[in-house]
């Protein structure tokens, strides 16, 4: 699954100086020549700033651990943890749209989501509560996610059992 940023980015980003705090001290649990490797850490933390990950974020969190831009983009867009879109401020529900689980009723989840969030993905809902996506595998079919914002903890539960 293609995984692209969104169209509209903030101009600008900058961890505030306690994140900066943080992020400067996870990045010496690692050692000399291997800073690199805090990179996941430094973009969850950046994520939880703003409640989803910006290329500014990015960017920046790529020059803090003097990487290129790519590399940080691309661990970005592989892991779907990354919100590279505005969530809703409640809830994002990622449905997993691999086979196994379009089998097993996920289109269903889908329609339920376009009909009571809105009607594309990675669009809020009115009030800015809720959003969508689909993801791929998460490793339980049937599967859908909720996070209660990309500020908290991930929530992760089949929808009802599937006939093997
Ligand atoms: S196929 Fe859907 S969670 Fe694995």
């Amino acid at each position: 699954m293609l995984r692209r940023l969104s169209p509209i980015q903030p101009a600008s980003f900058e961890f505030t100086p306690a994140n900066l705090e943080w992020a400067q001290a996870q990045i010496t649990k690692f050692p000399e020549g291997r800073q690199q490797s805090a990179i996941i850490a430094v973009l969850w933390r950046a994520q939880e700033q703003e409640g989803w990950l910006t290329r500014p974020a990015i960017e920046y969190c790529a020059s803090l651990l003097g990487m290129a831009y790519m590399r940080a983009l691309e661990v970005a867009t592989f892991y779907f943890m990354f919100q590279l879109y505005p969530v809703g401020s409640v809830a994002n529900i990622q449905i997993c749209g691999t086979t196994t689980c379009m089998i097993c009723g996920a289109e269903d989840l889908v329609r339920i989501c376009k009909e009571k969030i809105a009607a594309t993905p990675h669009t809020l809902s009115e009030d800015g509560r809720f959003s969508w996506e689909e993801v791929e595998c998460l490793g339980l079919a049937p599967m859908r996610r909720s996070s209660r914002s990309a500020r908290t903890s991930t929530r992760t539960s089949p929808p009802r059992s599937c006939p093997s």
